[in-house]
């Protein structure tokens, strides 16, 4: 037997085998706990739980490092485009050429949507957010697809991964197009990935848009920095939906509705309101922080705390910079990211957020660049997903293929009535 921890409860030791990870991870088994002492872990929230071991994404909350495949995400995020990243993920190794140039081929061949899809469009509501539409589209796929039901088929899921990369855009795009009543736009083969989503975002049949190179490589950016980021809320969900071995259509919408919450994806969206409201209210950062740390409100300073980060986000660390580069270069003077920068300051020099180790996470540079290249703040969570979406398909693969998977059930610990007898309706009162 190899190193373990000892645990004694009420006078009985059980010895917990040790999971060591390549970087120091250390894990300690507790799936014998209630057979040999009756007792399960409660673990609100699952802070300390490990569902599983991955070889995708490695983070180091502490030291704020997050990696790729072993990659650093700087150097990924500065040299790589997001199909690139997305095949590191999905398959363990950065392609050659020829072998993204024919993934990038094969993504842009289904980016088109079965025209059956279009007219689901058609009875979204207006105003309906473009995270329920893609959480609803990306579940329908599923009866488009039938031959796709079973996740450990590798050759339908190895399509099925294709699709959903490929079709995501399409689908965002087209919820916009719609929420306007405008007419939809269809990928062109001639563009590529990040193109074809500005280009059916913003062309009309009377006008062609053409991106702007800048734009182009600063959404390719933000895609590579969320591309993955471990078991994360919704990439946890995804895993939980493909353990009954659900299918990856059913699995991929549960976590794009998982991500919708404001508390995980929705951050981004709702960081941009937060600083309109403290612009238009007059406050200063100071009296926002004031707010924010008055236990009777309810209001956090969006874009900032993570689960895992005690230090500051390495993907806010390039958006920080993207974001004074892009706006600079765009020519745009934008109050909203000088008030970001007095706000971060402000927290980072309070006690409130010091203690906490509270520090910007992803979500606090990333909006301020999507609006300044002219993104829909309604669309911000869905530019999170479409980035997002390698890392779900990833995890969502070495799953299905991981031999200690098991259904996802956990346990509880009852607290309601002990047992009582029934009264019939006539005696209750
Ligand atoms: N503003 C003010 N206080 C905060 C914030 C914040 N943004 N985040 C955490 N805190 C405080 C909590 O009130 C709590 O204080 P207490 O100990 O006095 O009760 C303490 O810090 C710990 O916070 P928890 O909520 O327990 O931390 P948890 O790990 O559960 O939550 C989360 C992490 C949800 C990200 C949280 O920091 C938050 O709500 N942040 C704002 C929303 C946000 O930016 N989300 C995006 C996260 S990144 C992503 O999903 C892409």
């Amino acid at each position: 037997m190899g190193e373990f921890a000892e645990l004694t409860f009420r006078g009985r030791t059980i010895r917990l085998p040790v999971v060591e990870g390549t970087e120091g991870d250390i894990g300690l088994d507790v799936s014998s706990l209630r057979s040999e002492l009756g007792a399960i872990t409660m673990d609100p929230g699952f802070a300390n739980t490990g569902s599983c071991r991955s070889a995708i994404t490695f983070i180091d909350g502490e030291q704020g490092i997050l990696r790729y495949r072993g990659y650093d995400i700087a150097d990924l995020a500065e040299h790589t485009t997001f199909l690139e990243t997305a095949m590191l993920l999905l398959k363990g190794e950065l392609p050659t050429k020829p072998e993204l140039d024919a993934f990038t081929e094969s993504v842009k061949e289904y980016m088109v949507l079965h025209e059956d899809v279009r007219h689901f469009f058609n009875a979204f509501p207006k105003d309906a957010h473009p995270m329920a539409v893609a959480g609803a589209v990306v579940g329908s796929l599923s009866t488009f697809y039938p031959e796709a039901m079973d996740p450990r088929n590798v050759e339908e899921s190895r399509e099925s991964c294709r699709r959903l990369l490929a079709k995501l855009p399409t689908i965002i795009a087209w919820s916009y197009k719609h929420s306007r009543g405008r007419p939809m736009a269809y990928p062109h083969h001639s563009m590529g990935y990040v193109e074809n989503f500005l280009h059916m975002l913003f062309s009309a049949p009377y006008r062609d848009y053409v991106p702007d190179p800048l734009v182009v490589r600063a959404l390719e950016m933000i895609f590579v920095l969320h591309a993955d980021h471990e078991q994360n809320c919704s990439t946890s969900t995804v895993r939980v939906v493909g353990s009954a071995q659900a299918n990856m259509f059913a699995a991929i919408s549960a976590g794009v509705w998982a991500l919708w919450g404001p508390l995980h994806g929705g951050a981004n969206q709702a960081l941009i309101e937060m600083l309109e409201h403290i612009r238009q209210s007059g406050l200063t950062p100071r009296q926002f922080i004031d707010q924010v740390k008055n236990k009777t409100s309810t209001i956090r300073l969006m874009g900032f705390g993570h689960r895992v980060y005690k230090n500051y986000d390495p993907r806010a660390k390039v958006l920080k910079k993207a974001a004074f580069e892009a706006l600079e270069r765009l020519g745009i003077q934008n109050e909203l990211l000088d008030l970001a920068v007095r706000l971060e300051e402000a927290a980072l020099t309070d006690d409130y957020f010091i203690e906490r180790k509270l520090y910007p996470n992803v979500d606090f540079y990333s909006g301020i660049i999507l609006k300044a290249i002219g993104i829909p703040l309604t669309m911000f969570t869905a530019i999170f997903a479409i980035g997002r979406m390698p890392g779900w398909l990833a995890q969502f693969h070495e799953m299905q293929r991981d031999p200690e998977t098991r259904i996802a059930r956990p346990r509880q610990v009852y607290t309601g009535q002990a047992r009582r007898d029934f009264l019939p309706i006539e005696q209750r009162g």
